[in-house]
């Protein structure tokens, strides 16, 4: 696969066309990003620990029927996915209320949140990324109700899925956000699923194991990725 042009540079990963114009190499870079932006560093080896990490969460989703962007490893650092018109939309779901929420709502840290809860956040880093509902959606065209319903079932059939995973791995699944987007008018889940935009927490000890390390300085945070990866079976290279 032949690597053409940078199309798009995030915060932690970079996409590139190549030879087949439907799809992208998704590079990801060791840069790590915290409050929209506000908190920048360079982490050795993030970018292997979590395009690895996220192969393994892709296929174990497409194990279990869920459709994805994801085609296949590359190296170390790369992936090929479909090029996807994205949404500019976050889903989270929370199985228990830390973060934001607890800021927001005055909830107590750690609370259970049973049923899940579920939420819609505009992709929007100069307004903090804020909350909105099915009606901005509608109303300002970022998506179609369809559309919008069919990113929360699969954002909450995803949930049913991972949380047994790491539960497993002795891991309690805090919460996560991920992104949608169309290819060829079929909704697939893109962008990444890593510790870096989950909460993962020790089932035992409640040691926080994501990007919470990094936001809170707490230290060894891409240890503390390739500990989880370990733990659900991943084979991390770092050559
Ligand atoms: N399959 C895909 N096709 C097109 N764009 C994608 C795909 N998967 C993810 N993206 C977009 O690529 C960018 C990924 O880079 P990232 O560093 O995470 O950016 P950001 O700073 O916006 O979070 C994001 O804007 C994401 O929405
Ligand atoms: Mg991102």
């Amino acid at each position: 696969m032949e690597k053409i042009s940078q199309i798009t540079t995030g915060k932690a990963k970079s996409l590139y066309t190549t030879n087949e114009p439907d799809q992208l190499i998704m590079e990801f870079r060791d840069d790590t990003s915290a409050f929209d932006g506000k908190k920048m560093e360079a982490l050795d080896n993030k970018g292997k620990v979590n395009n690895q990490f996220n192969a393994f969460v892709m296929e174990f989703l497409a194990s279990k029927g869920i459709e994805t962007h994801f085609i296949k490893l590359l190296s170390n650092h790369e992936s090929l996915v479909y090029k996807l018109e994205m949404f500019p939309i976050e889903c989270v779901v929370r199985n228990r209320a830390t973060g934001s929420l607890c800021k927001r709502l005055g909830i107590e840290d750690g609370l259970i949140l049973d049923p899940p809860l579920f939420e819609f956040f505009l992709k929007d880093d100069e307004l903090g990324d804020p909350l909105i509902n099915d009606h901005h959606i509608e109303s300002f065209g970022w998506a179609t109700q369809e559309d919008a319903d069919a990113m929360r079932d699969l954002t909450l059939e995803i949930n049913d899925i991972l949380v047994d995973f790491f539960k497993e791995a002795n891991l309690i699944l805090v919460d996560y956000k991920l992104e949608f987007g169309k290819f060829q008018g079929k909704m697939l889940l893109a962008d990444e699923f890593t510790p870096d935009g989950c909460r993962l927490w020790d089932k035992d000890t409640l040691t926080k194991m994501d990007k919470d390390r990094f936001r809170q300085d707490l230290g060894n945070v891409i240890e503390t990725y390739g500990e989880v990866g370990e733990r659900l079976g991943m084979k991390i290279k770092l050559d």
